[in-house]
């Protein structure tokens, strides 16, 4: 029986009672619209827990003004089918006044990361999402936590805020699921038209391209940098945010590709902003 739960005090009371039984608890947090994507996140936590919590909340303030907070899809009824049939045990599901009853002047903010990539052209979204993931963390309890690949900087600044607030929990990080032609699964891919969803397939053929720069031995960022972006700009409906090769741990750029490095790409296709990424392992056979 797959329970849904809208208030915060009573998912708190429903996780307390599962850690005094002595349960592992696996949580998938997510804004909704679900795809094999988050079900990749909640498959690996039913494996590994006893009790697996989703949550279901499009959180306006990781939203900057102008963003697609309004439109964001929402689609509860098919996102409860989707996770009952994936086994999930609760779902999370609060309304915004649940979440945010007066207007919350506490703010986590991981500095440093929170600013580089996404956080240049999206000021004040990693905030947003450090607020709310610790709000979920404090109501869903849970052992351990999934978060997907696709998301490489978020991962990263809440494995650093775990880290720094001493928070009793285990984040694991998963794989990024694709589309059969390699276009990384995405709640707002439903916004593209067929040409843009065409066009969007330019993200995984560059990193496709930085893939083999590196495989072949090339160690310049800037040569990688540069490759991609000449083959980006070769397609007319897709402007780049940004192309970055960094440490993948610091987020920060280096002249040479020494250590674990992340290629990292945001664009935009008409009004939708995309992004991907690629982890290179010096020395792996990718
Ligand atoms: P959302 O975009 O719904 O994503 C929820 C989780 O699913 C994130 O950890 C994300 O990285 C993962 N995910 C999305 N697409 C994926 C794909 N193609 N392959 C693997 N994992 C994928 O990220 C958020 O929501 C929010 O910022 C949230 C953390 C819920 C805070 O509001």
């Amino acid at each position: 029986m797959m329970e849904m739960i809208t208030e915060a005090r009573e998912m708190q009371a429903t996780s307390e009672k599962l850690r005094q039984q002595g349960k592992r608890i696996g949580f998938v947090p997510t804004m909704g619209a679900l795809h094999q994507g988050h079900l990749s996140l909640i498959k690996r936590a039913r494996r590994e827990n006893d009790v697996v919590i989703v949550s279901i909340f499009v959180n306006p303030i990781q939203f900057g003004e102008g963003e697609d907070y309004e439109e964001y899809p929402r689609d509860l009824e098919a996102d409860s089918k989707l996770v009952r049939e994936a086994g999930v045990d609760a779902i999370f599901a609060p309304a915004a006044r649940e979440m945010y009853p007066i207007k919350h002047i506490t703010i986590v903010s991981v500095e440093g990361l929170s600013k580089r990539l996404c956080g240049a052209s999206r000021s004040g979204h990693f905030r947003g999402v450090t607020t709310v993931v610790a709000k979920l963390f404090n109501i869903t309890r849970p052992h351990t936590a999934y978060f997907g690949q696709k998301d490489y900087q978020q991962a990263q600044i809440i494995r650093r805020m775990v880290s720094d607030l001493s928070l009793d929990l285990k984040i694991e990080i998963c794989p990024i699921v694709r589309e059969r032609d390699g276009l990384a699964m995405s709640s707002r891919n439903r916004y593209l038209s067929v040409k843009e969803r065409q066009a969007a397939l330019v993200l995984f053929n560059a990193l496709q391209k930085a893939k083999s720069m590196l495989q072949s031995g090339e160690v310049e960022a800037e040569r990688i940098k540069e490759e991609i972006v000449s083959l980006i700009e070769r397609e007319p409906l897709v402007t780049i945010d940004y192309v970055e090769v960094v440490n993948a741990e610091s987020l920060e750029p280096g002249d040479e590709i020494e250590k674990e490095t992340l290629v990292a790409l945001a664009v935009r296709i008409g009004k939708t902003r995309l992004i991907d990424n690629l982890l290179y392992e010096p020395g792996e056979v990718l």
